[in-house]
């Protein structure tokens, strides 16, 4: 457009010029976020949003409830009890424009520009973008390969806390989490519940990876362990599905939810869609999740045996994931795989850099490969081919016998 108006000088103070960017992809694209593309049910969410129109079509032409479309309110608080064990009334969940929605607005009713919370060491960048975008002073706690270690959390905390900067909450993805595909046991979360309890600091329970598990058994959530109203709990159809429907979900203690209402971007949470999503899982979400789990396990294998044999033996460490999207590759100390990104890109492998997640300024050297969007067979090549990639670079020395 052209335009002679100049808005010089009246923009907020937040507001930060991002222009529109257009994904592209690598040859092998570990980049993105996307569940596998080849289970998406295209046929079964048709037909669900015919029987949605069919008896509830006339509807659209109102706003729904405020917190959404009832038929899929009631099915997702079934979901939450049956899957994560959380009780809560159909009148208690509320939808969202993905849970990228549902962060924010939780987000906003609980922070003020210039508070501290807590997210894992490396924390997806959709959440870790909208704390900074808002000036929130954001801590990451050190991590293992099972999550968050507990004793290092209570001492981030108490070490905050001394120095007047009490989080106002710890937001965490406990389940296959982004970026580093790990998932916290069940006793460790009991862990963090305490020690939350004992500094009042709620959680914030990311839980939208949960129904992409092909290995294992979910861990209890955190909305379940805890009975106080002290989690939040956020979720979505973007993975279980596709992105692409636009909706999530929270459950949390009425006030939080009635104050978090006001910071909405648009009225309700998609109807239309929502009306696919409840014709088409209320029949389907068993079967859905095999298929999902069918697609990811021959993925991640692929990815993960490839790793092993090109990576092996040079000091790199990668995360074995038991569910969602992600694996975490730590290269050893020194290897810019921040600065590599566009070479890797140019030469056929699309990643992550492992600084995009993280809140205090580390992960130069790792990397977030996704294997849920490639073949098996892409898998195994698009890693052989990072590491001819990285080679050539002089990066994959053996390493030192201890
Ligand atoms: C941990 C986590 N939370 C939230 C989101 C936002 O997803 P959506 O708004 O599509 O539900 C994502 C997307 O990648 C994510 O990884």
């Amino acid at each position: 457009m052209t335009t002679t108006f100049s808005y010089e000088g009246m923009f907020s103070a937040r507001s930060k010029e991002t222009p529109v960017s257009h994904p592209r992809h690598a040859t092998f694209d570990f980049a993105v976020a996307y569940p596998p593309p080849d289970v998406v049910p295209f046929d079964g969410l048709v037909d669900g949003l015919r029987k949605g129109l069919e008896r509830e079509g006339h509807d659209l032409v109102y706003y729904t409830e405020r917190n959404g479309n009832e038929a899929l309110r009631e099915f997702t608080a079934q979901k939450l009890a049956n899957d994560r064990g959380i009780s809560a009334t159909p009148d208690e969940v509320f939808m969202t424009a993905g849970s990228g929605e549902a962060n924010f607005v939780l987000i906003r009713a609980l922070s003020d520009p210039g508070d501290t919370v807590i997210t894992e060491q490396y924390v997806y960048v959709g959440t870790l973008n909208q704390l900074m975008n808002h000036g929130i002073n954001v801590v990451g706690t050190p991590i293992d390969d099972q999550g968050i270690i507990p004793e290092a959390l209570d001492e981030l905390m108490t070490d905050l806390t001394a120095q007047g900067k009490k989080p106002k909450f710890l937001y965490t993805i406990p389940e296959h989490q982004n970026p580093t595909g790990t998932t916290m046991p069940t006793a460790r979360r009991k862990q963090v519940i305490d020690i939350c309890h004992k500094h009042e600091v709620p959680i914030l329970e990311d839980d939208c990876y949960v129904d992409l598990r092909f290995d294992g058994e979910a861990q209890e959530a955190y909305a379940s362990l805890d009975t106080t109203g002290m989690v939040m709990h956020v979720a979505s159809y973007s993975k279980l599905l596709v992105p692409g429907l636009r909706l999530g979900y929270f459950v949390a203690p009425e006030e939080v939810t009635n104050r978090a209402v006001g910071f909405r971007s648009s009225g309700t949470a998609n109807h239309f869609a929502s009306l696919a999503v409840e014709g088409y899982l209320t029949d389907h979400l068993q079967d859905h999740k095999d298929d999902l789990a069918g697609s990811l396990g021959p993925k991640a294998n692929a990815m993960v045996t490839s790793l092993g044999e090109n990576f092996g033996g040079t000091g790199a460490t990668w995360a074995v994931p038991q569910g969602g999207c992600y694996t975490w590759l730590t290269m050893p100390e020194g290897t810019p795989m921040d600065e590599l990104v566009d070479e890797a890109f140019d030469a056929g492998v699309g990643y992550l850099p492992g600084a995009n997640f993280a809140p205090n300024g580390d992960g130069q050297n790792c990397a977030r490969l996704c294997f849920a969007y490639e073949t098996p067979e892409n898998n195994r090549d698009g890693i052989a081919r990072l590491a001819e990639f990285l080679d050539g670079k002089g990066y994959m020395k053996s390493a030192p016998a201890d």
